[in-house]
């Protein structure tokens, strides 16, 4: 097993295999999009398997595929085979944002997918349009009801935006009532291609809460699952849960069990750093498995102690402002 240097277990990766989408939301970046990286930037299939099978040997059990829009990707599907059928690897996860998984569907159940995670801010087709500059919502909407179909477990995850979406709060909700679903309301932070829309985050976890206890004062707290960014309640009687993710707060670090690598393969220890070391390079210059886990072992043992920490270790002292699209989430 893996130990940071706050005996913080590392178990959980979190993988951005492109930063590429379908999609333009006014929270990740900005309507004309971003520079996309060229294909030789990203990591190949074979380098990411191979960083994988190492984490793995290491004690990491639990990966995530993010992007941009994973399914963006040309042959993802390979990807996850070759991911299941390594051994340590207990749960493969899924971020996507609908558009492009209902064909894959049943072959992700097949490989034993444990969940995915549903980017969908709003019910309404039209704050949908102005959220994503695309007009997809029925796609999502087909994507969800073939996930449950298929008894997936699905949380949905919805940013909450001043002048957005705080109105789909509460019908989002009700989608807890008759479904075993968990929907997320998570604070908006500024990896949008741009830095801050606002001067100081007005829907933080705690109006959040708040809003959503005058509509359903019997909202009870339930118990958190181990490591979770959301914490969780439920109405008493309805079938699914409520998460709110304080993610731009960040009152979970102490729990955090996670690393990513970013689409152009910079390893993260933590959302907010700006890349710890550069993974792609090391495994294009021919290093051995045993050099590249002595690096990895290097970065694990120097790991901020939460986001506020590891958002003042910026290499260029500048507030966070790049696209959750190269980031994943
Ligand atoms: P699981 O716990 O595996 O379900 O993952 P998750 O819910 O954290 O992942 P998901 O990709 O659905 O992300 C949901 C929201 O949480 C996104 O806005 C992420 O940016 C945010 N998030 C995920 N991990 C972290 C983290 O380590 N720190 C912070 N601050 N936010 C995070
Ligand atoms: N703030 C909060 N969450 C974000 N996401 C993307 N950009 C942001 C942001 N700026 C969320 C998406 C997606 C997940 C990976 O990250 O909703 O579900
Ligand atoms: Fe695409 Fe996800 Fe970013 Fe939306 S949040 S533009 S779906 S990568």
């Amino acid at each position: 097993m893996l130990f940071d240097n706050h005996n913080r277990p590392i178990n959980y990766l979190r993988l951005a295999v492109t930063d590429r989408c379908n999609l333009r939301c006014f929270y990740c970046m900005p309507e004309e999009g971003i520079h996309y990286l060229p294909k030789k930037e990203l990591l190949t299939y074979e380098e990411i398997i191979r960083l994988v099978r190492l984490l793995a040997e290491q004690g990491v059990s639990k990966i995530r595929l993010t992007g941009g829009e994973p399914f963006v990707r040309h042959d993802l599907m390979n990807l996850i085979r070759n991911i299941t059928a390594l051994p340590g690897i207990k749960e493969l996860h899924l971020t996507t944002n609908g558009i492009l998984t209902a064909p894959h569907i049943p072959e992700l159940k097949k490989q034993g997918l444990a969940s995915v995670n549903l980017s969908l801010d709003t019910l309404d087709e039209e704050r949908f349009k102005m959220i994503t500059r695309r007009d997809e919502v029925k796609r999502v909407q087909e994507t969800y009801d073939l996930l449950r179909k298929h008894d997936i477990p699905v949380k949905i995850n919805a940013v909450v935006m001043e002048g957005k979406n705080t109105e789909d709060i509460l019908p989002l909700i009700e989608l807890t009532k008759t479904q075993p679903v968990s929907v997320r309301f998570i604070e908006e932070m500024p990896f949008n291609g741009e830095g801050s829309h606002y001067t100081a985050l007005t829907w933080t976890y705690k109006k959040i809460i708040d809003h959503i206890r005058i509509h359903f004062p019997a909202l009870e707290k339930i118990t958190d699952p181990e490591n979770s960014t959301a914490y969780h309640y439920r109405i008493p009687g309805y079938k699914g849960s409520i998460g709110i993710i304080a993610a731009f707060s960040r009152t979970f670090c102490g729990t955090c069990n996670r690393i990513r690598i970013t689409a152009q393969g910079e390893l993260k220890t933590c959302l907010y750093d700006d890349g710890v070391l550069n993974i792609k390079h090391l495994l294009r210059s021919g290093i051995t498995d045993a050099e590249l886990m002595k690096e990895l072992l290097t970065v694990f043992a120097q790991r901020k102690k939460d986001g506020f920490e590891a958002e003042q270790s910026r290499k260029n002292h500048q507030p966070v402002h790049e696209s959750m699209s190269t980031i994943g989430g």
